[in-house]
């Protein structure tokens, strides 16, 4: 629904140049919510502009639902009738909100339309439908100043449905909300998605954010997309950094000669109780010292670290049945204990160090 292919942005600040984006492919499929999480200063803001073409790629193309935007872009800087067309279907929501204060909740929601050239009668049916969508159909006649953020908010999505996008890109859309109300908004954006059918693209520096709503996420660091999947297939790619912030798991050893293993759960295997199978199986006691669960489209899906009895050379038939159940088992590895003491050996490491079993 989206693609971008080496897409480039480079500003002129000061006599310098400032690359933003370094040649970043993005693929959006239809009716997905996709999560672009990263630092600030990551991109993040110049690539959703740069796909409404709001700000201009300095190369690359962008294709939205099957339109090449930067094929209508045309060379001066103001945007064709046809781009502002296809802009038109593609709904912005943004984090401070963007209302005309000097203008109820209904004429907010209208402009787009006006602008469009839809009938006055038209308009005012589609605001009313659209506010009663979002929760606000008691508003229409209020004004910004009367309402609280995340009522901004919801109108600042029924104002980006307005034309009938089938794609909606929201930069921060809840980072000026308090926790409760960020959770109400993407509840809404993600029930807009299933009954509207719309793709959503959306931008967060929250981790929180991607694991309520996203079925995909991607990485952005400096310019470029480093990493991107599905939650799955994220959590299925051993050593994924979005995998491990998404689902992070702590806990120490709870002494020597003990095992401490990282187990992912994803896919099948995610609904077998492989612990207490393992517990019976090899007849041992096992500790869970951390997990970060979560059930997404019906499925546990996360991670486990536990703890088994015995060095890692005595567990490796229990991780081995682990792994035949079609689980990932990474071994966690300790820097408490002593290294040897070899030349050749680096100092103990300060982290803890993931090694994948093999
Ligand atoms: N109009 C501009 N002129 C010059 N440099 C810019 C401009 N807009 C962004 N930049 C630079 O481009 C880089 C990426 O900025 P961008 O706003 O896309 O990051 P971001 O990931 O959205 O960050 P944040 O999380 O803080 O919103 C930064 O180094 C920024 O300073
Ligand atoms: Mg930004």
């Amino acid at each position: 629904m989206i693609t971008t292919t080496g897409l480039t942005k480079v500003y002129q600040s000061r006599g310098r140049d400032v690359t933003a984006l370094d040649g970043v492919d993005l693929h959006v499929r239809e009716g997905e919510v996709f999560g672009v999480i990263g630092r600030s200063g990551a991109g993040k803001s110049s690539l959703i502009r740069c796909v409404n073409l709001l700000e201009r790629p300095t190369s690359g193309t962008v294709t939205v639902d099957g339109v090449d935007l930067t094929a209508l872009a045309g060379r001066g800087n103001r945007a064709s009738r046809e781009l502002r067309e296809a802009r038109s279907r593609i709904g912005m929501v943004f984090q401070h909100f963007n209302l005309l204060s000097s203008r109820t909740v209904q004429d907010n929601i209208e402009l787009p339309l006006e602008i469009l050239g839809v009938p006055r009668a038209e308009r005012a049916r589609r605001a009313l439908e659209l506010l009663d969508l979002v929760g606000l159909a008691d508003k229409a006649k209020a004004y910004p100043g009367q309402l609280s953020g995340g009522q901004k908010q919801r109108v600042g999505i029924a104002r980006a449905l307005a034309g009938n996008p089938k794609v909606l890109l929201s930069d921060e859309a809840t980072s000026a909300l308090d926790p409760e109300t960020t959770r109400s908004i993407l509840h809404l954006l993600r029930d807009l998605n299933r009954q509207l059918g719309l793709t959503v693209l959306l931008i967060t520096h929250e981790m929180d954010v991607v694991k309520t709503v996203c079925d995909s996420a991607a990485l952005m660091k400096q310019g470029r997309i480093v990493e991107s999947g599905t939650v799955s297939e994220l959590l299925a790619t051993p050593g994924s950094e979005l995998a491990h912030e998404l689902f992070p798991v702590t806990g120490d050893a709870s002494g020597p000669d003990r095992t401490v293993v990282d187990v992912t759960f994803h896919g099948e295997a995610a609904t077998q109780p492989v612990v207490s199978q393992l517990a019976r199986t090899y007849n041992i006691d096992i500790s869970i010292l951390g997990a970060a669960m979560d059930t997404v489209g019906g499925k546990q899906i996360g991670r486990m670290r536990i703890e088994l009895p015995g060095r890692y050379d005595d567990n490796v038939v229990p991780v081995g049945f682990l792994r035949e159940q079609g689980l990932q088992v990474e071994l966690v590895e300790d820097d408490r204990e002593p290294a040897p003491e070899s030349e050749d050996i680096p100092a103990p490491r300060t982290e803890l160090v993931k090694e994948t079993v093999k």
